[in-house]
């Protein structure tokens, strides 16, 4: 089983590439089925979850190239409308593919989404949202039956949560929608943007996107586009959690700052002081931190629920208290026991969590138990004294595109085994 080897207590220097956007290529994947023609998608992350979404792609006749970066998606001779339960259980993401062949084909079938356990991750808004577009879903058991006998057609739909899987599910199936729709309380997260970007280029008419109203004028056809898709925001924060957890300076490249905006704060509270020049971010970090005080993960533009982890990680050795508030998931503390056996003085109770700064974390053989859980054991360990040695990668690996590569070119002690 492979392991990251991490000697901790290594500064990081030098500057660093952040890779495209996990949480924007599912959702462009799934909606490049719309277009019966061919998407070319660049700066596409290979990472675990995208292989899946690729594989969902190939056993419903699309045909998929992915090489250097570049995703080739050909769904013109598409003809199924039916996803394996194998593919669908291997991440949440996939629940975004029932609005794409809804508004494709007319027809779903598929079951619940699998994904990584940080809670109850109900789909009411989403099957609510597409039964306001027309869609009759037969729920058996978690097998969904969907179809659309009297076609699809604009809606005024008002979310009770901005949820971001049901406003792309939205978004997407409305675009083919005879009529309007407006979405309220959407929301506003950038990969709605980078999602609403991409539709707009295959012909989609979507406004206010990044607003809480998104408004879909339906189209009849749409046709394929090349598209870039946007730098990763929580991979960004990652390293910017793992540059401030070993101390150091790091410079961020192909990085769109104002998507950190509610991170940036927090680096600055913790001392670090934060540069930011074009699409760079630079950090510079002393050699251990103040503690941030409050961390509330809120949707879109506030502090993102996906960033608690990492930075969870870093303040395990700061200088302080911080209260830790999850407001999204109600089970996203799952690394907090692999941080308490790295010395880490933690104590959680329901969505709180009090951190109180240890002098000095150890190293210590962890293992991750989701995908941001994995990236606070990384930057807890590149702070710690001594060797860590982290398993459970494949949650690693769902979200981060050769870690290890990237913090070796900052100078961290990373191997893989
Ligand atoms: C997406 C991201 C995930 C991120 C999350 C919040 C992808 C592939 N994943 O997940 O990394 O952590 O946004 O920023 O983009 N909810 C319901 N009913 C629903 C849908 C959601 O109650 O039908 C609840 C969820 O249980 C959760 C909250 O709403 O408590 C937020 O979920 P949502 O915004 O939908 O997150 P995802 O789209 O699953």
């Amino acid at each position: 089983m492979p392991q990251l080897v991490i000697e901790g207590q290594k500064r990081l220097m030098g500057s660093c590439k952040v890779q495209g956007s996990k949480n924007s290529a599912l959702p462009i994947l799934a909606a490049s089925v719309l277009c019966g023609d061919v998407s070319i998608i660049h700066n596409c992350p290979d990472l675990s979850d995208v292989r899946t979404a690729v594989n969902i792609l190939r056993s419903l006749g699309c045909s998929v190239e992915f090489a250097g970066g570049t995703l080739l998606c050909d769904s013109s001779d598409m003809a199924c409308s039916s996803i394996p339960d194998s593919l669908m259980r291997k991440m949440r993401g996939s629940i975004i593919f029932l609005g794409a062949l809804l508004a494709r084909t007319g027809s779903a079938n598929l079951c619940l989404p699998g994904g990584c356990e940080i809670g109850p991750r109900p789909i009411d808004l989403h099957l609510k949202a597409l039964e306001a577009l027309g869609a009759q879903i037969n729920d058996d058991h978690g097998v969904f039956r969907c179809t659309a006998p009297f076609g699809l057609h604009g809606a005024k739909i008002a979310l009770s949560f901005p949820s971001v899987g049901a406003t792309e599910n939205v978004m997407i199936c409305a675009c083919l929608a005879e009529g309007t729709t407006v979405l309220t309380n959407a929301a506003r997260e950038p990969e709605i943007c980078d999602l609403a970007d991409y539709l707009n280029g295959c012909g989609a008419q979507i406004s206010g996107a990044g607003d809480g109203t998104i408004v879909i004028e339906g189209v009849s056809r749409l046709h394929g586009t090349q598209h870039s898709v946007i730098p990763d925001r929580i991979a960004a924060a990652t390293l910017l959690s793992s540059c401030a957890a070993a101390g150091g300076k790091v410079t961020l490249t192909d990085v769109i700052p104002s998507h950190l905006g509610a991170v940036l704060s927090i680096f600055e509270e913790c001392g670090c002081f934060v540069d930011i020049r074009g699409g760079t971010i630079t950090l510079d970090a002393p050699n251990r931190i103040y503690a941030p005080k409050i961390v509330r993960t809120m949707p879109y533009p506030g502090f993102p629920t996906d960033a608690q982890a990492p930075v969870m990680g870093m303040a395990a050795k700061s200088r302080g208290t911080t209260l830790f508030i999850e407001n999204i998931f109600e089970n996203r503390y799952l690394h907090v026991g692999a941080l308490l056996r790295m010395g880490a003085n933690i104590k959680v109770e329901g969505r709180v969590s009090v951190l109180q700064g240890v002098e000095m974390l150890h190293g210590a053989d962890v293992c991750a138990l989701d995908l941001r859980g994995a990236a606070a054991l990384v930057t807890a360990a590149l702070g710690a004294e001594g060797r860590t040695t982290l398993r459970g990668l494949k949650y690693l690996d769902r979200g981060y595109e050769d870690i290890e590569a990237s913090l070796q070119s900052l100078g961290a002690d990373v191997k893989r085994i």
